[in-house]
C-alpha cells in the first residue's frame, strides 16, 4: 500500500498464519484498527470473512476499495453528465479528472508555496503549486458529483482511495504529513497523476467496513476472532496524515498553526496515552462477542510486554510470540534499526463480558 506508520505489510506471513492456527478456515474475522487495510486484504484472499475497521475516514475509502469489490464500478451515473469519449468507466473517469483545469483552491493557497493561508503564516510547501492546483480541481469536482448524487458511496471511495495513492507519490514530505520539507524533494517535483490501481480479485466481497473508535463500535460487533494493531507511539495518526484526512472528508477546514494541522481533536487515540490504553482494552475486550484476540505491539511501545501481560490475565489466559522487525524509519536515526514486535494472544475466560 504506502508508507504508513505500523503498516504490517512485512509481517503479514507470520499475522495470517497466527490467525489460521486460531480459528476455523471463512470463520469471521475482525481487523480491528485496520489502517491501510494489509491485514484485511489477506485475510479477504485467504478466505476469511472480515469485519474491518477504523477511526479515519482515509481508512474507510482504502477499505472499502480492497473489500467490498473485486472490479473497479462502472460509475453509470455519470452518463448524460459528462462526455468522456462517449465512454464511461474507472479509466475514463481517472482520464477526465486528470485533464480538469488547475483550480486555485483551498490546497493551493494552504499546502503550497504560492498560496496565502488564511491564518496569515507563512506558505507551506506540502505540495507544488501545480499539484496543489489540480488536487483542487479533482476534489471539487468529485464534491461536485456527490452532492448531484452521480457517484455511489463505493465509486465515492474508490476515487478518493485513487487520490490518495496519487497524492501520496508527489507529497514533499518525510514519511508523515506532520510537516513539510524546506525544500521540494525530487518526487514531489513530478506531475500528480491520478493511475488506476488494481483490484482485489481473490476472497469473497461479502465483508464489512465499519468507521470508529474501537471502543465504541465493539459492542456491535460479534466474531470468531478480533486481530487488533493499535498505535503503540504517542504520535497520533489523526495529526499525522491530517493532510489524506481532509481527502477523504472533502472539507475545507481551517489550517492551524505554521504546519497547517486540522483541529484533529475529534479523533484523538487513547491508544497514543498512557494512562488510557488499559481502559480502552478493557471496553474492547467485555463488550465484543468474541473469545479470541490476537493483539500486535511493540517493544518500543507505551506500555512494556510484561505490563501488557499482566493487565490482559485480567481477562483469560495469554500467551504471546516475538517477531523480529525493522523499525519504521522516519528521520530519526539515532534509534537502533531492529526491535521486536509482539503477536499476543488472549483467549477470553468464560462470563467475561
Ligand atoms: C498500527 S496502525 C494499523 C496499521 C494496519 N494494520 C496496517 O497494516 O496498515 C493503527 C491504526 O489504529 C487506528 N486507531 C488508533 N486509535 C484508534 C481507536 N481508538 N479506534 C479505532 N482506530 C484507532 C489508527 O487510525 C491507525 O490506522
Amino acid at each position: 500500500m504506502f508508507r504508513y506508520i505500523g503498516n504490517k505489510t512485512k509481517l503479514l506471513p507470520m499475522i495470517i498464519s497466527e490467525i489460521s492456527e486460531n480459528t476455523e478456515p471463512k470463520s469471521t474475522v475482525v481487523d480491528l484498527m485496520a489502517g491501510t487495510g494489509s491485514v484485511s486484504v489477506a485475510l479477504r484472499t485467504n478466505g476469511f470473512h472480515v469485519i474491518s475497521s477504523d477511526m479515519m475516514t482515509y481508512s474507510k475509502h482504502h477499505l472499502v476499495t480492497q473489500l467490498l469489490i473485486s472490479k473497479a464500478p462502472d460509475f453509470l451515473g455519470l452518463n448524460n453528465h459528462i462526455v468522456i469519449n462517449n465512454t464511461l468507466g474507472y479509466e475514463a473517469v481517472l482520464d477526465y479528472l486528470n485533464n480538469l483545469t488547475p483550480k486555485e483552491g483551498y490546497f493551493f493557497q494552504e499546502f503550497s508555496p504560492e498560496g496565502t493561508p488564511a491564518n496569515g503564516t507563512p506558505s507551506r510547501k506540502y505540495f507544488t503549486s501545480e499539484n496543489a492546483k489540480k488536487i483542487d480541481a479533482i476534489r471539487d469536482t468529485i464534491n461536485l458529483w456527490i452532492s448531484k448524487g452521480w457517484i455511489s458511496n463505493i465509486e465515492e471511495s474508490v476515487l478518493k482511495h485513487t487520490l490518495i495513492m496519487a497524492v501520496n507519490d508527489v507529497a514533499n514530505i518525510s514519511g508523515t504529513y506532520g510537516y513539510f520539507l524546506s525544500s521540494f524533494n525530487k518526487n514531489s517535483l513530478e506531475n500528480l497523476m491520478l493511475k488506476p490501481v488494481s483490484f482485489v480479485t481473490e476472497g469473497s466481497t461479502d465483508n464489512v467496513v465499519l468507521q470508529g473508535f474501537a471502543e465504541d463500535i465493539s459492542q456491535d460487533i460479534t466474531a470468531d476472532l478480533c486481530y487488533i494493531d493499535p498505535p503503540y507511539m504517542k504520535r497520533q495518526y489523526a495529526a499525522n496524515y491530517h493532510i489524506l484526512e481532509t481527502i477523504a472528508r472533502g472539507d475545507y477546514p481551517e489550517a492551524v498553526g505554521k504546519s497547517g494541522l486540522r483541529d484533529w481533536w475529534d479523533q484523538h487515540s487513547k491508544f497514543c496515552t498512557k494512562t488510557r490504553i488499559r481502559a480502552s482494552f478493557e471496553k474492547i475486550f467485555t463488550t465484543m462477542k468474541c473469545d479470541v484476540f490476537l493483539i500486535s505491539y511493540s517493544e518500543d511501545g507505551l506500555l512494556s510486554i510484561e505490563e501488557l501481560i499482566d493487565f490482559f490475565s485480567k481477562f483469560g489466559s495469554v500467551s504471546y510470540k516475538v517477531i523480529e522487525y525493522s523499525r519504521f524509519k522516519s528521520n530519526n536515526s539515532r534509534l537502533s534499526k531492529e526491535l521486536n514486535e509482539y503477536i499476543i494472544r488472549l483467549e477470553k475466560h468464560k462470563g467475561v463480558s
